[in-house]
């Protein structure tokens, strides 16, 4: 699988001859700048939740390439009125796509639309195939129910985990998020985009290491094959 960092909590992932996206946040974020959205291909948009900072430009990229959107069934409703093609979830659910197998799975957190309007229940994915197996964690708290992962869902290769703090665990407790979700190597997200999730990176990735675990931060716009 082909791991391509854009930012905030921002990864396509290619597989299967398919690009999915996760929460296109990309032409409001200053430190992605140099990212030119016209240029992002998507198959699949999969949103966690509704806040601004995960679904900025999943209508354009939506419209534009014809993509389908994945997430839970009132930001499936939003987009469905927009006239994108959707595919609604909840939490516990999983389906099958070309891509593979995808699991919307719980979060601690809250999702709404920018103008207030209710956005359903936050979660994340679990997505695998024959290729392998990852959990985008979306914006959550460290929660009980990671460690329900393992035993309903493959091995995890790897996760992409919140780390910023502040709106959503911090990395200390992503190491426990780890732990409970059995999987060792993480890729950061959701930290250094604005003031309140400035982190200490080297920290972070000690942290990790200290408990035999690989914290993977990703310049935005880099690509890496796991
Ligand atoms: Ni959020
Ligand atoms: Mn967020």
């Amino acid at each position: 699988m082909k791991v391509t960092y854009y930012g905030h909590a921002c990864i396509a992932i290619e597989t299967k001859e398919k690009t999915l996206l996760f929460d296109p946040f990309i032409s409001p974020n200053e430190k992605a700048a140099h990212i030119n959205v016209e240029d992002i291909h998507a198959d699949y948009i999969l949103l966690t939740h509704a806040h601004l900072d995960h679904v900025a430009d999943a209508e354009a990229i939506a419209q534009r390439c014809g993509s389908k959107l994945i997430s839970n069934y009132e930001v499936t409703n939003h987009y469905g009125a927009k006239g994108i093609d959707v595919h609604p979830m909840n939490h516990g659910g999983k389906a099958s796509f070309e891509f593979g197998v995808a699991k919307y799975v719980n979060a601690i957190h809250t999702s709404s639309f920018q103008d207030g309007s209710y956005g359903g229940q936050p979660g994340g994915f679990v997505v695998w195939n024959d290729e392998g197996c990852f959990y985008h964690a979306g914006d959550t708290a460290l929660t009980m129910d990671m460690k329900l992962i393992p035993m309903t869902c493959p091995k995890l290769d790897f996760a992409l985990l919140p780390i910023g703090d502040n709106f959503t665990m911090g990395y200390e407790d992503a190491v426990l998020a780890a732990e409970f979700a059995q999987v060792n190597k993480v890729i950061g997200i959701h930290y250094d985009t604005f003031g309140y999730i400035e982190i200490d990176t080297a920290a972070a990735k000690k942290a990790f290491a200290d408990s035999g675990k690989e914290l993977i931060l990703l310049s935005i716009g880099e690509s890496i094959n796991i």
